[in-house]
């Protein structure tokens, strides 16, 4: 039982944290036909490159302001309710672009969300703008000289997701130059579908605080003990590592073994309904499957804490909800 922890994430996708009942109601309010991608109340995908296809074609369906401030709302509703304090969404401007809302009204939609929830109840939350891969460096660095230019004090962080197997990191390392002279924090998915090469790269190429997965870092003794050393912080995501088949099962999970090895693991859940789990679940999944004691949970807190992309104020205060 965890329900009486109090939890942070740094890790989950807007979009991917669409509940599917939400999702249908928003296809069949703007007449989309979503019925290759959303079934019987769950997402329908197959591997890695059909979870990011059904990902950007459920995103379609959320087209205004108020779509995205229904959606932020909701998912923040769901974490404060099992004792969520602190939430970190990772959003996508460009998205905002492409479906023909603009960037600008799509924060907009998403601030409106956060406004409510904190309001109701109480839960701090930020937004780290992203960059996907697969639709190439350029837009990625339109992303970044959005969230550079944007001023929006609760965008404090740039992130760069989508298909890992396109391209090398350094196509993208003059975003991350962007969104660093802008003073925002960097994290990076890397070591997730590709191996620890990828997470070498990103240290190398990109010196990012947080890496979005890493947990491939395995593969090399020498990475690990690189990321003790460096104090990297991994934004660890095993609900989601399972269902894309990074691993086999939780028992091959290298979680326990990082935080063995002095790597800092925070927990996270990437893209819950894709993934059929929840903050909640991946906090039960620390200790029955992980086998961490509250204590060591506390810990995994503590360190998303010390790691989000907030205020010096900001931090002192959710150590001391801690
Ligand atoms: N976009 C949404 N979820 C993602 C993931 N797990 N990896 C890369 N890009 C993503
Ligand atoms: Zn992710």
């Amino acid at each position: 039982m965890t329900s009486h922890l109090k939890k942070v994430e740094l890790h989950c996708h807007l979009e991917g944290a669409a509940p599917p009942a939400l999702t249908l109601a928003q296809a069949r309010k703007y007449n989309i036909d979503l019925s290759a991608y959303l079934s019987d109340g769950a997402y329908v995908w197959h591997d890695f490159a059909s979870f990011l296809e059904c990902y950007d074609k459920v995103s379609e369906v959320y087209k205004s302001e108020e779509d995205y401030a229904l959606l932020t709302e909701t998912y923040l509703e769901e974490l404060a309710s099992i004792g969520t304090i602190y939430s970190e969404l990772i959003v996508s401007p460009d998205h905002g672009k492409r479906i023909g809302l603009g960037a600008e009204a799509y924060i907009a939609g998403v601030c409106e969300g956060i406004r409510r929830a904190r309001e109701a109840h109480g839960i701090e939350a930020r937004l780290i703008v992203t960059g996907e891969r697969h639709f190439g460096p350029e837009s990625v660095i339109g992303a970044a000289e959005y969230a550079a230019k944007a001023k929006n004090p609760l965008i404090t962080g740039f992130n760069l997701a989508g298909e890992e197997r396109m391209g090398r990191v350094a196509d993208y390392a003059r975003a991350f130059d962007i969104a660093r002279d802008a003073g925002l924090g960097l994290t990076i998915h890397a070591g997730e579908v590709c191996g620890a090469f990828s997470v070498e790269d990103a240290l190398n190429d990109v010196r990012p605080s947080r890496i979005g997965h890493g947990v491939r870092a395995i593969e090399n003794p020498d990475l690990v003990k690189r990321l003790a050393d460096q104090g990297a912080v991994l934004e660890v995501c095993p609900g989601s590592n399972i269902a894309l088949k990074v691993f086999p099962d939780f028992a091959a999970h290298p979680l326990r073994k990082l935080k063995e090895a002095g790597v800092r693991v925070t927990i996270s859940s990437d893209d819950p309904p894709f993934f059929h789990t929840s903050l909640k679940r991946e906090y039960e999944l620390a200790s029955e499957a992980f086998g961490f004691s509250d204590s060591e949970i506390n810990d995994l807190t503590r360190t998303g804490i010390e790691a989000a992309f907030v205020d010096e104020e900001t931090r002192r205060a959710l150590l001391a909800r801690l």
